[in-house]
């Protein structure tokens, strides 16, 4: 870690569970860490340095309060862990003059209709998509595809997401998606069939580098129809190499004609027929314990601390940020069938299981669990290691089943 930004304080946007262990990498680096998130009781505000209490979704709420900060405390940086909130990180860097993407790029990453406008203007592989402005839109498009994705344009998380390939559904999925969309805007693409991957990169002057590709899990695809949830994923991919260096020249591209040439990049890619698609970009670290621990545990990257020392005007190497080794890891979400939570075991009976590297419950008794609608469906995740994919997957899939929590419809 380079001595000269020892001293630097650094605001992290989002101080929730999933933020904890970046954090943690964060405060290794010997930085003065500033932490804003709504929520009083933020598990992140126990690490931080100084804390700044207001929603960092609402600009209006957290700029004002981070800018009083500011005129206290100085800041060095600005940056966002588990929450998909690259465009405020951009206008509160623009305000506050630090390191930081321009506004109207970082805007085209929360716009998934501009975003594919923008990438098909370059000639980037996109699924085939549209607006759609009322559920006959989507009875037309259902002749010509077949099957589509029902989305809202702004949304995250899948919520508002939808499967559909029966007519009798587009006036649900249309009102699904409209009711998740802040701005009430809706869109529709083809489903492309196909293996789908989670990528993060690192950008350095223009040049992405990729490290993470993971084998998304969408093992109930059917069973949770019409809903997409997925339940885990493996690395390193099982793709040839001749596909993985196509997916990451797909995003080198695609990150150029978005116009982001520093920063992180998490990508969602469907490989399609053999060729990979840009199902979406985000300019912002992963959630979901990605690039907290299953990067680092597979890899030996530590994105976190990549993100930290650019949103502080550190210029990095491209040749620094290539994975140092490949150990299998597998993540596994737990999803349980809807009703009240009656009892929940201990987590520390699971950590300690063949293989398991992290386990997170987030579940209590008393709890509600509703349906299995999006990616807040689960109750908790685990992270294991074997010599091979199979035994990282079946190592995974072990502890989840000892955490046996007992759920009364
Ligand atoms: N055109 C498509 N073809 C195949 N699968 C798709 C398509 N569009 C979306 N999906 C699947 O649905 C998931 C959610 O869609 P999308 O990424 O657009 O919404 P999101 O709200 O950003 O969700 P997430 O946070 O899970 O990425 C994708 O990650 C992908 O698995
Ligand atoms: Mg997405």
């Amino acid at each position: 870690m380079a001595g000269c930004i020892l001293t630097k304080r650094l605001l992290v946007l989002g101080g929730s569970r999933q933020a904890l262990r970046g954090l943690e990498q964060i405060l290794d680096l010997g930085l003065e860490l500033v932490v804003c998130d709504y929520d009083p009781s933020a598990p992140g505000f126990d690490l931080a340095h100084h804390t700044i209490l207001a929603s960092v979704y609402h600009l209006d709420q957290c700029l004002p309060a981070i800018q009083e900060f500011h005129q206290k405390l100085p800041l060095d940086g600005v940056m966002c862990l588990a929450c998909d909130v690259p465009h405020v990180v951009a206008r509160i860097a623009q305000s506050l003059n630090l390191p930081g993407i321009p506004v109207d790029v970082a805007d085209l990453f929360v716009d998934k209709f501009a975003m594919k406008e923008r990438l098909v203007a370059s000639g980037i592989s996109v699924p085939p998509y549209a607006i759609v402005t009322a559920a006959q839109d989507l009875d037309e498009l259902l002749e010509k595809w077949q099957m589509l994705v029902v989305k809202p344009v702004d949304s995250r998380g899948s919520k508002g997401v939808s499967i559909l390939d029966d007519r009798g559904q587009a006036e649900w999925a249309f009102r699904h998606a409209k009711e998740m969309s802040p701005s009430g805007r809706v869109m529709a693409e083809k489903f492309l069939s196909g293996p789908q991957l989670s990528t993060e990169s690192i950008l350095c002057d223009g040049q992405a580098v990729t490290p993470a590709l993971s084998d998304r899990c969408y093992e109930y695809l059917e069973k949770y129809k019409p809903f997409i949830v997925e339940n885990g994923g493996d690395m390193p991919s099982r793709l040839s190499d001749e596909i993985l260096d196509a997916v990451r020249a797909l995003i080198s591209s695609a990150s150029k004609a978005l116009g982001v040439s520093r920063g992180i990049v998490k990508g969602d890619i469907v490989v399609h027929e053999g060729r990979p698609y840009v199902i979406e970009l985000a300019a912002r670290l992963s959630g979901g314990y990605f690039c907290t621990h299953q990067i680092p545990y597979s890899t030996g990257v530590k994105l976190v601390e990549a993100c930290a020392r650019q949103a502080l005007g550190e210029r990095l190497e491209a040749s620094d940020w290539h994975g140092k080794y490949e150990r299998f890891v597998s993540t596994r979400w737990l999803i349980p069938s809807p009703g009240v939570i009656e009892s929940v075991p201990a987590a520390s009976e699971i950590c300690g299981l063949k293989g398991v590297l992290a386990f997170d419950s987030w579940v209590s008794a008393g709890d509600v669990v509703g349906g299995a609608e999006n990616a807040a469906a689960s109750v908790a995740m685990v992270q294991a290691t074997g010599n091979t994919r199979a035994e990282a997957i079946a190592a995974a899939q072990n502890a989840l089943d000892a955490f046996t929590i007992s759920v009364k419809s």
